[in-house]
């Protein structure tokens, strides 16, 4: 029952002005307030006349057009009023912009009132739109105005129908990329703006759109299901339950086009859109619409123009910033578990690891190690701190790291030194005046309020102090939706605790305030949770890693479970609490492709289940796949059986080889790591990001990409040992044996061999993959000599590149850091293949004299006997191998990069 019913009563000129909202803008002046009347008052005369009985919506009043014919705002008033979730807004202003040759905003919002939207400070962009300027061109509404530039493939129409309608098409196609108008299924309605109900919505091409994103939800298809609603409001709900909402909000999708009939659009002509809205939402995708209901806020649309997936996530991290660089030992193999009952169990896993060769990077600790479970603290019976020191000293000696545990909320506890400090720096989110009191793990909390600057100083400061005593390399910050263990009573008669509209919160429009903190509560500045709520593990990620930076002086790791729009800048993810169950471990690649897209492209789901018991077979199967993911962490709840890699025999076999290859692969995927800073770039891909002409690569679920060209394909059923992989054109070599290859020269699926210790892993011609030695770290493993892998394509050039530097400099690449991007390029001429090498900046590799020492080819047609290769260094190296090698070569000599 959402759907509006249009009053007929008809609105006549101007309305009573409209109740203030409850949101609290700090940067509105008395000045524009005095401005806006002015305005307002010059547009009641010339605004009478428009009294069409129409359906509900709204119409233009007035168009003006500035900033040399950038900007575009219109007045938009009400033609009917709808009674159901609240009052209408009855005077907009929706200004729309081309920010950039790729990016257009669209921004509606009330013409009087302020209302909240996310504070520059937590998600920088461009200024907000002048809200009531006179624009320099002020224009009677003509029948259609447009806004485009000659470089942009964006054009704007805003239609002077009645009601109002607008679109964003591509110029050189002409494809309607969203179309908001009038919607014949739901009484004509589009647009729909009260305080705390805003519903806008866009036709769709059913049959040509693939759309992915809008999370944070368990998936079994990654691309998106018609008919579905996907609810984002942040929860601490099992990733095992699919479907509901979860840990994180991302109202961002992109949208991948199959060819028109006439062919004018190219198959993976793909865009972007954001609405970039903190406020609880329904988004309801029925395949040939999709509308968003969210309840409060304002419209605050980006399109991103791509046109292929891999620009789209460029312009998208371009607004909302590129991801954190990464540690390089993060890239290492992690081992937690919510139990380890004391140090020496934690010894006998890391030495369990040891005994029987398995890398092990990280040794977690989950709440277990602190004292009541309150955070700063250690249990001084089973983890006291002198032997914790020990422990950790130990961890780093051996080059290895370790990360623990912190959870938002801060014991109320007199004798508490973090809650005596919290208090007197009166840090906490309140309510009715006073601290709100939750629960959590150690009983009664209060949760630090990350809006506030105190905040920062607060949580900054008592990670300096813990980590004075205990050094540890990196932070896990969890329960941060919040996740609050009691619900308390709504305040009665307030529409924040109990809004009009009912968004689908976990599945069955449980209320809003369900397990976390109330919505009445407020942060800093009179900010309310019911605005704030989905920022919270976004704010509590920025103070961490900033934290991290000023204690340690390194390259900061935060994982966070929860997350929003421009998290990547602070964080890594993990798919939280899913099930040891076989459909989960097939979640775990929409997730983790998810994310990618989200600007979060470090990412992993707890490797062999969280919750219940995994089995050997399962473990098995989830490790050939976990190795593989961005990031590789082993985890499991307290009450589970153990599944270290170790424990079986078969599973420790598997562990060894797909970890050895990863480890095989690490500077492939450190230089993904730069790349993603750089450009947005996921790490792991989607197929159709190499493969967009590939429509039948839009429906893959259970196979991505590492990088431009190492595929995996993982067995994602008990008993199989076989899949069905899809291979678009090209020639695949398996990395495990380079003789096996297949072929194709269309895309199909091909049924590849997967006994229980193998999982299929490609690399496509074309690519240069830059590898070193295995090693049980990663310190280890960077201390072996290169090697290249060239995978020969006879169509064209092969590439690859590697990113070097000391793995933990707190930038990643840019000035005033040592470090070095060399890339490859190699072509067969004649006999011959010939490669160069191309430094960008040099400093790192003068200084460490990186070597390769082994050359491999693989890819040569077995009719041409290849004579030798030649590389070309920036040391002007060079060297040929030997003649008479065939399909397959190897060249031993020293390069020096
Ligand atoms: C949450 C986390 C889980 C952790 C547990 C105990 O459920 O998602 O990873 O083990 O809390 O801290």
């Amino acid at each position: 029952g959402t759907k509006l019913e249009a009053k007929s009563e008809i609105m006549e000129g101007e309305g009573e002005r409209p109740k203030p909202s409850h949101s609290f803008l700090p940067n509105l002046h008395y000045k524009h307030l005095i401005f806006i009347v002015i305005f307002v008052s010059f547009l009641i005369p010339l605004s009478c006349g428009k009294k069409e009985q129409v359906g509900y919506g709204y119409t233009i009043r007035y168009v003006g057009v500035g900033e040399y014919g950038k900007l575009m705002t219109a007045d938009l008033q009400l033609i009917k009023t709808s009674s159901i979730y609240g009052p209408d807004i009855r005077n907009l202003i929706l200004s729309a912009s081309l920010e950039t040759k790729d990016r257009f905003r669209i921004r509606i919002t009330d013409s009087y009132s302020p209302r909240w939207e996310i504070p520059q400070e937590i998600i920088p962009r461009k200024t907000h739109f002048p809200n009531r300027s006179p624009p320099e061109n002020y224009q009677p509404p003509l029948e259609n105005h447009f806004l485009s530039s000659p470089n942009s493939d964006l054009i704007f129409t805003l239609r002077n129908t009645t009601p109002f309608g607008f679109s964003v098409a591509r110029r050189s196609s002409g494809d309607v990329l969203f179309d908001a108008s009038p919607d014949p299924s739901d009484s004509g309605t589009f647009l729909v703006f009260k305080d705390q109900y805003i519903q806008l919505s866009s036709s769709l091409p059913v049959h040509r759109s693939s759309l992915y994103g809008l999370g944070e939800h368990t998936k079994k298809n990654f691309k998106l299901e018609h008919n579905q609603t996907l609810t984002l409001w942040n929860a601490d709900i099992l990733s095992a339950y699919p479907d509901v909402n979860l840990y994180g909000s991302h109202p961002f999708y992109i949208d991948v086009r199959s060819p028109d009939s006439d062919a004018r659009v190219p198959a993976g002509t793909t865009h972007g859109v954001l609405l970039l809205n903190s406020n609880g939402m329904d988004v309801i995708y029925s395949g040939d619409r999709i509308t968003y209901k969210v309840i409060g806020g304002v419209l605050d649309l980006y399109f991103f123009a791509g046109p292929s997936p891999e620009l789209v996530i460029q312009q998208y991290t371009e607004l909302i910033g590129r991801p954190t660089p990464m540690p390089y030992w993060s890239f290492g193999f992690h081992q937690c578990q919510y139990g380890y009952e004391n140090i020496s169990d934690l010894e006998s896993v890391v030495s369990g690891y040891a005994k029987a060769r398995i890398p092990l990077e990280v040794m977690w600790t989950d709440i277990d190690y602190m004292d009541g479970y309150k955070d700063f603290t250690l249990d001084p019976i089973n983890f006291p701190l002198d032997q914790m020191k020990k422990f950790v000293n130990t961890l780093h000696q051996n080059g290895k790291k370790y990360v623990l545990i912190l959870d938002p909320g801060i014991s109320v506890n007199k004798t508490y030194g973090t809650y005596i400090r919290g208090m007197q720096a009166d840090v906490f989110i309140k309510r009715d005046g006073i601290p709100y009191l939750g629960e959590s793990w150690p009983g009664p909390v209060y949760f630090p309020d990350f809006v506030n600057p105190v905040g920062e100083i607060f949580w900054g400061g008592e990670i300096k102090i813990f980590r004075d005593l205990l050094p540890f390399d990196g932070l896990w910050i969890d329960m941060n939706e919040i996740s609050n263990l009691i619900t308390s009573p709504p305040t009665p008669n307030s529409t924040l605790d109990d809004p009009p509209y009912k968004i689908n919160n976990d599945g069955t429009q449980m209320p809003i305030n369900n397990n976390t903190v109330p919505a009445t509560s407020l942060h800093f500045g009179n900010i309310t949770e019911y605005n704030a709520h989905n920022l919270y593990g976004l704010l509590e990620s920025k103070v961490t890693n900033a934290a991290l930076i000023n204690v340690t002086g390194k390259r900061p790791f935060v994982l966070s479970r929860s997350t929003f729009v421009s998290s990547g800048k602070y964080a890594a993810h993990w798919t939280g609490d899913n099930a040891a169950k076989w459909d989960d471990l097939a979640y775990t690649i929409p997730a983790i492709l998810n994310f990618g897209l989200f600007g979060i492209p470090m990412v992993g789901a707890d490797i062999c289940g969280f919750v219940g018991n995994t089995t050997e077979e399962l473990c098995q199967r989830w490790i050939q796949l976990g190795a593989f993911y961005p990031f590789a962490r082993d985890h499991s709840n307290k009450d589970s059986i153990r599944q270290e890699l170790y424990v079986w025999d078969s599973v420790a076999a598997s562990a060894r080889k797909v970890l050895g290859l990863r480890y095989r692969l690490l500077p492939y995927f450190y230089t993904l790591m730069y790349e993603a800073h750089k450009k947005g770039t996921p790490i792991a891909r989607p197929l159709f990001f190499s493969f967009h002409q590939d429509i039948k690569t839009y429906k893959i679920n259970s196979q991505f990409l590492i990088g431009k060209g190492v595929m995996v394909s993982p067995v994602l059923q008990s008993g199989v040992v076989s899949v069905d992989a899809y291979l678009p054109a090209g020639n695949w070599f398996d990395l495990f044996n380079y003789s096996n290859s297949v072929s194709t020269e269309v895309g199909k699926y091909i049924t590849l061999d997967a006994p229980p210790d193998h999982i299929n892993v490609h690399v496509r011609e074309g690519n240069i993959l830059v590898m070193q030695g295995e090693g049980l770290t990663t310190q280890a493993a960077r201390k072996t000599a290169f090697q290249l892998l060239v995978v020969v394509s006879y169509g064209g050039n092969c590439t690859g590149e590697v990113f070097l530097d000391n793995g933990e400099e707190v930038k990643m690449g840019g000035a005033g850091v040592g470090w070095s991007l060399v890339r490859f390029y190699g072509v067969v001429v004649g006999n011959y293949v010939t490669f160069v090498s191309d430094v960008v900046n040099g400093g790192f590799a003068v200084s460490q004299k990186w070597i390769i020492d082994k050359v491999t080819f693989i890819g040569l047609k077995k009719d041409r006997t290849l004579k030798g290769y030649e590389l070309y260094t920036r040391m002007g190296t060079k060297s040929s191998a030997k003649s008479g090698i065939r399909t397959s070569s190897v060249g031993h000599g020293q390069f020096v990069i």
